[in-house]
């Protein structure tokens, strides 16, 4: 499975030790609030699912599915929604739990998103954050690791639906990046899959 897994950008027990941090300074930032977690599918389930464990206070957690049509390695910004919360939010402490921030793109639709449905306070913690790719400023209050600007896989995040079960997170070969991208640029992924007068197929990131 891991024969186009690269360098080891951040190991297992490092990410284990980070998040029991962020459960803890989440503990005492939140206290005697309305904590509410709204996990991003699918890449954030691992590490919302290890966080919300570190996190010792009454708390409720909920998902969003986004997808952000791109190529496999870049958002274009048009984020679609696939799943939405199950119920308001209104008068809560929303933690949106992203796996990563790139470009900012999709943590930018969803905060904006969420903002409108009234929440008392909205803040994001992201596992990841590339800040060489960063498109638009946004505040990111909780931030597991700054890593450099390259596509990363493991724990959570993919490339293509793939290696999202590595304990670990990796840096991807650029020739697999570039293996897989080769038959998007010939071929129609899906009736859709042509954005319109693009003349490039789009793929959808979660
Ligand atoms: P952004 O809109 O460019 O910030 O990217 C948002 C989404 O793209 C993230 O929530 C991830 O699902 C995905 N993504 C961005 N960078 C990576 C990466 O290095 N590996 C895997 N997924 C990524
Ligand atoms: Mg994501």
């Amino acid at each position: 499975m891991n024969d186009f897994v690269g360098e080891t950008i951040v190991e297992a027990e490092t990410l284990q030790e980070r998040v029991r941090e962020l459960g803890a300074e989440l503990t005492r930032d939140y206290e005697g609030c309305d904590l509410f977690l709204m996990g991003v599918l699918k890449g954030a389930v691992f590490f919302v699912a290890d966080l919300m464990r570190h996190i010792d206070l009454d708390c409720e957690l909920d998902f969003m599915a986004v997808s952000s049509y791109g190529s496999l390695t870049d958002s274009s910004g048009v984020v679609r929604i696939l799943k939405d919360l199950d119920a308001p939010i209104e008068g809560k402490d929303v933690l949106i739990v992203e796996d990563i921030v790139d470009s900012g793109l999709t943590l930018n639709y969803l905060l904006r998103n969420l903002r409108g449905r009234n929440p008392r306070s909205l803040e994001v913690c992201a596992l990841l954050v590339k800040p060489g790719r960063r498109k638009i400023d946004l505040p990111i209050r909780y931030v597991g690791f700054e890593i450099p600007n390259q596509f990363v896989v493991g724990y959570g995040l993919d490339l293509d639906q793939r290696y999202r079960n590595l304990p670990y997170v990796a840096a991807v070969e650029d020739s697999e990046i570039e293996r897989l991208e080769r038959p998007r640029r010939f071929s129609r992924v899906s009736p859709e899959g042509l954005k319109a007068g693009s003349g490039l197929p789009i793929t959808n990131r979660d």
